[in-house]
């Protein structure tokens, strides 16, 4: 994947999280990255999370995948859209190497997207970043000012927005992006039959860090250490919890946030536990170590699609580093082989070369390799 047409230091200074952005020709000669029909069949497997939209006598219907068939759906005025798709294709998840302006840990997924002519999700909201990179054909966009709407249910599963006035109004052609900022109300309608591919990134509230936080702390009997009130004054109210007492509460608290070591340990489990199936084999394949050892010699090892894999500045020099919603450990010399492996989507032996010579790390590997999270073209 080449780098987008984008002056990066610009756009994450001006638009990134502020404001929505036409980038015309962002790709320079894109092309599908899958055909409609390769969609179509990825959406009839269980695995795969997917979504028809279409209108019937004027109402909005949503169907969850998978399908066996489309044919009761006509030429026009409905969209099938499949979720991560970039765990599923290759060559989709070659397309957020374009992204790696930003860091991997914030992104979700690829949702892929193929419209008939009128087919559309409706007008919506999303609490989420995306870039949606338009693939053949053409689709009408509309986006709004940020927080003008007001939401209804279209569907049982569709949060729509009520009609909004639009800040950008433009059709997309092939290779062209729109990036909109969570909170803008948008809309795209499909002008031809057309394929968009949406890069999507996430964040969490503060609630869903604090009650994974706390699954941590169980799971590995953590914070277990009793507030304390050693020197307390005589109280003279006894139902009186005082701005002190509250005060020391919060930072009996706070303590546990304050240990950087336990704070990364946590996030890297959490951030990093998948959030879509992975296309791993069910049954291990069988490399040894002397094979995945040799084949690096001989061509590139490629990180599985939607696989998270990431290190922290705090623990990388101990030799942790996270995967799949683990904490994994080798020997803390080779934090250079750690970085590679997280820093790339496509690796070979130079990257690893400290690695392969410590025969921990080769063997943990080859079960990475053998669970199918890393993987050898032929
Ligand atoms: C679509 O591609 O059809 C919808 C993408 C979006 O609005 O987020
Ligand atoms: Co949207």
């Amino acid at each position: 994947m080449t780098p987008l047409n984008l002056d990066r230091n610009t756009f994450l200074r001006q638009y990134w999280q502020q404001k929505p952005l036409v980038i015309r020709q962002g790709m320079t000669d894109f092309e599908d990255l899958i055909s409609p029909d390769e969609l179509a069949g990825l959406a009839c497997e269980e695995a795969v999370e997917s979504r028809l939209i279409y209108r019937k006598d004027q109402q909005w219907q949503a169907e969850s995948g998978p399908f066996e068939s489309y044919d009761h759906l006509g030429e026009k005025d409905w969209s099938l859209v499949v979720q991560a798709a970039d765990n599923w294709a290759p060559q989709v998840a070659a397309l957020t190497e374009g992204f790696d302006f930003l860091p991997d840990w914030r992104r979700d997924d690829v949702m892929i997207s193929f419209a008939t002519p009128g087919g559309s999700v409706g007008p919506h909201v999303d609490n989420y970043d995306t870039f949606i990179c338009q693939g053949s054909g053409t689709r009408h966009w509309r986006v709004g000012k940020h927080g003008d709407f007001k939401q209804f249910s279209a569907h049982e599963t569709l949060l729509h927005v009520e009609p909004f006035e639009a800040m950008i109004d433009v059709t997309l052609a092939p290779g062209d992006i729109l990036y909109i900022p969570p909170g803008f109300p948008h809309e795209g309608i499909a002008v031809e039959p057309s394929m968009s591919f949406s890069v999507g990134y996430r964040t969490e509230s503060a609630k869903d860090l604090f009650s994974g936080l706390a699954d941590h702390l169980i799971d590995h009997d953590l914070a277990n250490q009793l507030l304390i009130d050693p020197q307390r004054p005589v109280s003279t109210s006894p139902g009186l919890v005082d701005n002190t007492d509250l005060a020391r509460i919060k930072q009996h608290l706070l303590s546990v946030l304050q240990d950087d070591e336990l704070l990364a340990r946590f996030c890297g489990a959490h951030m990093s536990a998948p959030k879509h199936a992975l296309d791993v084999p069910e049954t291990p394949f069988d490399y040894s170590e002397a094979d995945v050892h040799s084949l690096l010699q001989q061509q590139p090892l490629y990180r599985l699609g939607g696989l998270r894999c990431y290190y922290f500045e705090q623990t990388v020099a101990n030799g942790w580093f996270y995967l799949n919603g683990e904490e994994c450990q080798v020997d803390a010399k080779l934090t250079d082989t750690i970085k590679n492996l997280c820093d790339n989507q496509i690796l070979d032996c130079d990257m690893l070369s400290e690695g392969l010579a410590d025969g921990a790390f080769l063997s943990l590997l080859t079960t990475y390799v053998n669970q199918g999270c890393w993987y050898f073209e032929e």
